[in-house]
């Protein structure tokens, strides 16, 4: 066993069996201090470089951090310099909220699963505006956003226009979350006339944006994996009919039949490897239907090199991964970035 990993399975010992919100707080804080500090020039993990071209975007590589992991942009100096290809900063909403009550994030260990509720817990965007304000920009860096708690569904659109405005100029995409399972009614969004009305709103501000900062930043939505099938058509449609530019495919799943253990009855989204087949089988069906007119960025139970190559194999353009990463530490990184494509 190499020295890293085996470093990783010591500190991953003792850090689990503190609570896992706790356990990544800590993680976290520990790692943007030693990054942000002269130990950084020691550790830094240079993306493995092959240049991708996507969405107009250079990306070093095509694996990326998931939304969530750095939801404030806190922790940008780890994050930029483990070999990441880009990151996606968020979910962020216009005001700042608690979210739902603690405990709210599970580990399922046998499963390599995390079960979260957390319910868009974060800072507002205009503080993670100003700490992107405060960077050195290396890697690509996608900004998330979503809705208040207290917005009604019928009013999702002002948040995320209003968000968007804040954070234009500063993403090199904006991805549209209308997928987290915690925030009540927010998949109603996936509905072909919700979804047309939406769209319709945002692509409005998105337009006047572009104009105003002569920049396009490519527009992302990210589904939900447990959509049903037969309205995936005219979600497909529609993203297209609106020049969407990518879908992230997928958030976490709220079917339960995807853990070996059923007896498991704790309520939130579904992340990391029992996701895995569920999200590439999503990713296939939208594939069949957007082609080459939309990239998709395959997100959902990497655990392994063979998963990312094969999720690129279902048709992904791009990578993402979270649990992976809580599971098997950095070292993952680059063993998936030094064996894919
Ligand atoms: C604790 C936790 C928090 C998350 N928060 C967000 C979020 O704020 N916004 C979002 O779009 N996705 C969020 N996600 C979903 C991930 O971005 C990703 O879509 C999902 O976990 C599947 O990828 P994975 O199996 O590699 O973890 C979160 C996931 C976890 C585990």
């Amino acid at each position: 066993m190499k020295l890293m990993p085996m470093f990783f399975e010591v500190y991953k010992k003792f850090i689990f069996m503190l609570p896992p919100e706790k356990a990544h707080e800590i993680s976290l804080y520990i790692a943007e201090k030693i990054y942000g500090s002269y130990l950084k020039r020691f550790l830094v993990s240079k993306p493995n470089s092959r240049n991708e071209n996507i969405m107009g975007i250079n990306f070093p590589n095509k694996l990326g951090l998931a939304a969530g992991f750095d939801k404030n942009g806190d922790y940008i100096n780890f994050i930029t310099n483990i070999g990441f290809g880009f990151i996606e900063l968020g979910t962020v909403t216009p005001k700042p909220q608690f979210g739902n009550p603690k405990p709210r994030i599970f580990r399922v260990k046998d499963d390599q699963a995390i079960i979260n509720r957390l319910g868009f817990n974060n800072k507002g965007v205009n503080y993670l505006k100003n700490n992107l304000l405060k960077i050195d920009r290396g890697i690509p860096i996608g900004i998330n956003i979503g809705k208040n708690s207290t917005t009604k569904i019928e009013k999702a659109h002002e948040d995320y226009e209003y968000c968007m405005e804040q954070i234009f100029f500063l993403a090199d995409y904006i991805t549209l979350n209308i997928s987290s399972p915690n925030t009540k009614n927010l998949r109603d969004l996936h509905s072909e006339s919700s979804l047309n009305f939406f769209l319709k709103q945002v692509k409005k501000k998105h337009d006047s944006l572009t104009k105003k900062h002569r920049k396009h930043v490519p527009l992302v939505l990210k589904i939900s994996p447990d959509i049903q099938y037969d309205s995936l058509e005219s979600f497909c449609k529609i993203a297209i009919d609106y020049e969407i530019d990518g879908i992230i495919a997928t958030n976490t799943t709220v079917d339960k039949s995807v853990l070996n253990d059923k007896s498991i009855n704790i309520e939130g989204g579904i992340s990391g490897k029992p996701l895995l087949n569920k999200s590439n089988n999503l990713i296939k069906a939208i594939k069949d239907q957007v082609g080459s007119k939309i990239n998709i960025i395959g997100t959902g139970g990497i655990t392994t090199k063979e998963s990312a190559i094969y999720k690129l194999e279902c048709g992904a353009d791009l990578l993402q991964m979270y649990t992976g990463l809580v599971y098997k530490g950095t070292n993952l990184i680059r063993e998936i970035t030094s064996n894919i494509k």
